[in-house]
């Protein structure tokens, strides 16, 4: 965030930036969904709904779940939530305690240990390598599992990996966790945005999977801030109660618009998108390998490149200081996500368009060679 706001600086003093740090698509809103929110408005849909959303979203989000994964999931267990932000505070708050512990990877998603410290529990951050595609196994959640220990978090795709997790390495976990008689959360925020692999959902492995979703990334609503939560049936009233006081309701112009996006002319527009995502990762990940860059496990989704940097510099904060300063490219430090190795790695974030990560390219080639 202070990158960013630096880099806002730079553009006002007339400097130009090649925004790379940013975890959002750069597409508008497919535009099905932003006539679906005028009519919205126009309908005068600007009153509270149900605290665990309107039941026609619910119900779209089941068939979704039907025609595209192929499973049946009660449009009871869904909770509409303000972003998959609102999702992870409400699922955080219903399952643990102050003092409870929760298992994290390390580097992963920075709001989950902040959401969870707000909450006074506490988290453990366990440091995963390209050994287990930088995601949380059996093996690791056995080692670190402690009496005070809930429940683990993980997402798949990752932020700021983009690797998913394998269905078997997946599985196996849940068993770890289930032997734990801990609750296993799993952020899908970027389902969808997936490239080779299998595009999958951990509600297959089981009902009792606590899934978060949003219409942030796949579907690019960013800014309408809305996502969802699929629940166990026996934790959906507690959930209702805590959102009724900490949200009242979601966005209801959004829940409106978002009846939109499961159309299949939206479909076919996001379809589109994912296929750009991908051919900018086939330019920029071999590009920065080039630039001594390694990202050995290949990312398969989301739309960022964890990159070890550590051959180019030993302090990764300060290196996109001086990037963002000297050349006007902004990407991440891996301080952001975490302690393990932290120093020696950076996010890129694919969400430009192609032409703008060649400019970034080059600019970068002319740091690294000015600092040999
Ligand atoms: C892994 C992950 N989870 C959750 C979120 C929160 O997204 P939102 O609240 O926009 O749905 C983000 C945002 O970047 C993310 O990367």
């Amino acid at each position: 965030m202070d990158l960013l706001a630096r880099a806002r600086q730079l553009e006002t003093e007339g400097r130009s930036v090649v925004h790379l740090e940013v975890g959002e698509p750069d597409f508008a809103t497919a535009t099905p969904i932003i006539d679906a929110g005028i009519a919205a408005l126009r309908d005068q849909r600007t009153h509270y709904t149900p605290a665990v959303g309107i039941p026609e979203l619910r119900q779209k989000i089941a068939d979704y779940y039907q025609q595209r994964y192929g499973l049946a999931i009660s449009a009871s267990r869904i909770v509409i939530t303000p972003g998959a932000s609102g999702a992870l505070q409400l699922v955080l708050s219903a399952l643990l305690d102050a003092g409870d512990e929760v298992l994290l990877s390390d580097p992963g998603y920075p709001c989950n240990r902040n959401i969870a410290q707000l909450l006074a529990i506490k988290t453990r951050a366990i440091p995963v390598t390209t050994e287990s595609a930088y995601q949380l196994n059996a093996e690791l959640v056995d080692a670190h599992w402690h009496k005070k220990t809930r429940a683990v978090m993980v997402a798949t795709p990752a932020n700021p990996t983009g690797t998913l997790i394998p269905e078997q390495q997946l599985n196996a976990l849940y068993q770890s966790v289930k032997a734990h008689h801990g609750h296993l959360i799993v952020d899908e925020i970027y389902q969808g945005l997936v490239f080779e692999a299998d595009d999958r959902t951990a509600l297959s492995l089981s009902d009792d999977v606590i899934v978060i979703n949003s219409f942030s990334k796949y579907f690019g609503m960013t800014g309408w801030r809305l996502g969802w939560v699929v629940l166990p049936e026996a934790l959906v009233e507690c959930v209702d109660r805590m959102a009724q006081n900490l949200f009242l309701a979601p966005p209801t112009m959004s829940q409106y618009a978002a009846l939109a996006a499961f159309s299949d002319a939206c479909r076919s527009i996001f379809d589109q998108r994912v296929d750009e995502f991908r051919r900018r990762r086939d330019y920029l990940l071999p590009a920065l390998r080039e630039l001594g860059f390694k990202i050995s496990c290949q990312p398969q989704g989301a739309f960022y490149l964890y990159a070890d940097c550590s051959e180019l510099t030993t302090d990764s904060f300060s290196w996109v200081q001086t990037l963002l300063e000297a050349e006007g490219v902004a990407v991440t430090p891996g301080i952001d996500f975490g302690e393990y190795r932290a120093n020696g790695h950076v996010r890129f974030a694919y969400t430009r368009p192609i032409e703008q990560l060649e400019i970034a390219v080059d600019k970068i080639i002319k740091h690294v060679n000015c600092n040999i």
